[in-house]
């Protein structure tokens, strides 16, 4: 009983010496790695020399014409009419740029605004209709009934913009779930520059407005054509 007290009572003292004894003395040694892990890499640290490149330079110029995220896109070399009226290239705060008024934010003051703040043409309508079938038909559907073909694949919670809630929501509040997303859906804001929201938006309001049109959203003459189908 008292040496196996008196064994346990020197394996701890050797424990305790080893483990804070001789801490604070130091080693010009080189530290044992048992794993090393990625610790040592052959790569560029940024910022610091470098004899592989004819420069020294371990950092690279970008390519040329690359376009910092949150700056203007490049001006096409020929403007179309398409592009003038669209303004994705000509509106002088086109791109990413994070400004802080309704155009930028979708917001008035503290509230949602609604509106929207570019021309609304048949070229804007056509973007919004390209922009909208590559960005969001897949999940919320040509139509926006919420049945795209991710529906299929398990994407159980996308919701019908067809709904009377997003039927009576803000252009504003629109633009801003393209922005940031909302709950599982994520934000396009990086994907879609801001001219092509709001022609997003545009066209969306089209569908909506054509999904639940009345006979007197018809003009009267051509109210009997329809009657005939
Ligand atoms: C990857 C699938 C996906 C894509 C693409 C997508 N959405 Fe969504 N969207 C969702 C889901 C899922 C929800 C429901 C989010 C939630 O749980 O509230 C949603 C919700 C919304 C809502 C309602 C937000 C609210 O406040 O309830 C709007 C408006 C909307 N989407 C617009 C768009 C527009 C416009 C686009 C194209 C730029 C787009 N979405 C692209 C999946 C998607």
């Amino acid at each position: 009983m008292l040496r196996g007290f008196l064994v346990i009572f020197l394996l701890c003292t050797i424990a305790i010496i080893a483990v804070f004894g001789f801490r604070g003395q130091k080693s010009t040694g080189s530290p044992l790695e048992i794993f090393p892990d990625m610790v040592r890499q052959m790569k560029v640290r940024a910022q610091a020399p470098l004899n592989f490149f004819a420069d020294g330079r371990g950092s690279r110029l970008p390519v040329g014409g690359t376009v910092p995220i949150g700056y203007e896109m490049p001006k096409p070399e020929t403007t179309t009419s398409l592009a003038a009226a669209v303004g994705p290239y000509t509106h002088p705060r086109a791109g990413f740029s994070a400004g802080t008024d309704y155009y930028n934010t979708g917001k008035m003051g503290d509230h949602w605004g609604t509106g929207i703040p570019v021309a609304v043409t048949r070229e804007l309508m056509e973007r919004g209709q390209q922009r909208f079938n590559i960005t969001c038909a897949m999940c919320h559907g040509a139509a926006a009934e919420g049945n795209g073909i991710t529906k299929q694949y398990g994407l159980a919670t996308v919701v019908s913009l067809q709904d009377e809630r997003i039927r009576k929501m803000s252009d504003g509040e629109i633009f801003n779930t393209i922005t940031n997303g909302k709950n599982t859906m994520m934000a396009y804001g990086p994907n879609v520059i801001i001219a092509d929201r709001w022609a997003i938006i545009a066209y969306l309001r089209a569908l909506q407005r054509n999904q639940n049109a009345a006979i007197a959203d018809v003009p009267e003459e051509h109210r009997p054509e329809l009657e005939k189908k």
